[in-house]
């Protein structure tokens, strides 16, 4: 079973093929990429932090961020390297400013090869295509990965209710979103649990994000430390 469309065979060589790079990660290029870079600077982002965007796709952020970032401060991951690599040889005004090693493929949040030293991460309108068990796996293994991680934004479509939860529901901004099926929606309290249980504290951010997404920020919990 497909979990979303980017896992139908072919889906990215199809894409890539006809020139599609901005299209199969939303569009709304510039604003998008603005938008996370305000969030991104709202949780106190230098330049001299080493940010991981996680499912970065065409590199919309990390064009932004790059320029904004000390060279080799910015590292990626997602389920395609060839959407990030077109977005790198296409979209950097200098790509010699990321190293194509920086740019890794891991669609099951393991963050293998990726640099210890991040201390920020990002997780834009990813697990909004993907079932919340991803989510627990991914802040798992960025507790276990980056011992300097200090935060994480990630976005998720939100149900308002149970009721709600296991109908089609339409978010403000027009997209008809799924318990079971891509996109899908969650509960703010089952959000809660998963980071929770994962040994981290999240709040919900209010800012307004493009197609009615919420809102995440994240610290690793050591509540449990002593
Ligand atoms: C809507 S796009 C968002 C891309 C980027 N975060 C941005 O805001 O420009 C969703 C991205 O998630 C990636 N993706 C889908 N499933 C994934 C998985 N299991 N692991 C990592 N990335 C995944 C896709 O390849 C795509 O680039």
């Amino acid at each position: 079973m497909t979990l979303s469309p980017y896992e139908v065979e072919g889906f990215y060589d199809r894409a890539l093929e006809n020139g599609k790079h901005r299209d199969i990660v939303g569009g709304r290029w510039d604003e998008t990429g603005r938008v996370q870079m305000q969030i991104l600077r709202d949780m106190g982002l230098r330049p001299d932090d080493v940010l991981l965007d996680i499912g970065a796709g065409s590199l919309r952020l990390g064009c932004k961020a790059i320029e904004y970032l000390e060279p080799g401060h910015y590292w990626a991951t997602d389920a395609s390297r060839a959407l990030m690599l077109r977005g790198r040889e296409v979209e950097l005004v200098d790509p010699s400013r990321l190293s194509e090693a920086q740019l890794i493929e891991d669609k099951t949040f393991e963050f293998v090869g990726v640099s210890d030293d991040v201390t920020h991460a990002i997780c834009f309108a990813v697990f909004t295509h993907l079932p919340i068990t991803h989510l627990s796996r991914a802040l798992k293994n960025l507790r276990r990965a980056f011992p300097k991680l200090r935060q994480f934004a990630f976005t998720v479509f939100l149900a308002p209710d149970r009721d709600a939860l296991g109908k089609p529901y339409r978010q403000k901004d027009g997209v008809v979103t799924h318990r079971a099926r891509a996109p899908y929606h969650f509960l703010a309290e089952d959000v809660l649990a998963t980071a929770q249980e994962a040994g981290w504290e999240i709040s919900a951010d209010p800012m307004m994000l493009p197609r009615g997404q919420a809102l995440y920020l994240g610290r690793i919990s050591h509540k449990d430390e002593s």
